[in-house]
């Protein structure tokens, strides 16, 4: 089966900022995200949305569409598409990491890497950095679950 990693940026409609209403979206996504086979991971920072997904090429090309299709945010860019066989960020079908809320050391290190825009850490529009922002977003996500179970 052949597999893909998709990388996008967008703008979140205000509606969305609501943490309910994203909570909501985040739950129902890892429903369908989770029958499909994808794994992936949603940064928001400010009002910017960074994704990623990962999975079947054709679920990733199917639930894509729909997500651009999505009147919740606009001004989506797609910033990377690979074929690929290994997933990397297979810890979740979906999760959402708010960066407004990380702690503050970690903020540090995140200001210090990728700047700011209109006070919030700014979402990179290459692919390269955007990588590695979710990388760095996996990393904190994970920290805080083991901090959860100890
Ligand atoms: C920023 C953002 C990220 C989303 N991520 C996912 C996702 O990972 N999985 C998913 O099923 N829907 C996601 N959605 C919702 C889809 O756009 C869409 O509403 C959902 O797949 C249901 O589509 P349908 O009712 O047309 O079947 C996301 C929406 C937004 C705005």
């Amino acid at each position: 089966m052949k597999r893909c990693r998709l990388i996008y940026r967008s703008l979140a409609d205000p509606s969305l900022l609501e943490e309910t209403y994203l909570s909501k979206l985040v739950a129902r996504a890892q429903e369908r995200n989770a029958v499909a086979g994808i794994t992936g991971l949603l940064v928001l920072s400010g009002n910017r949305f960074l994704q990623a997904l990962e999975g079947p090429v054709g679920f990733v090309n199917e639930l894509v569409t729909k997500i651009i299709a999505d009147k919740r945010h606009s001004r989506f860019e797609l910033l990377s598409y690979e074929q690929s066989a290994a997933p990397v960020f297979y810890d979740w079908s979906m999760t959402v990491l708010r960066l407004e809320e990380v702690p503050p050391a970690t903020r540090e290190v995140l200001v210090a890497k990728y700047d700011l825009e209109n006070g919030s850490i700014r979402v990179p529009e290459d692919s390269f950095s955007a990588h590695s922002l979710l990388l760095d977003a996996r990393w904190v996500c994970v920290a805080q679950e083991k901090a959860l179970r100890a």
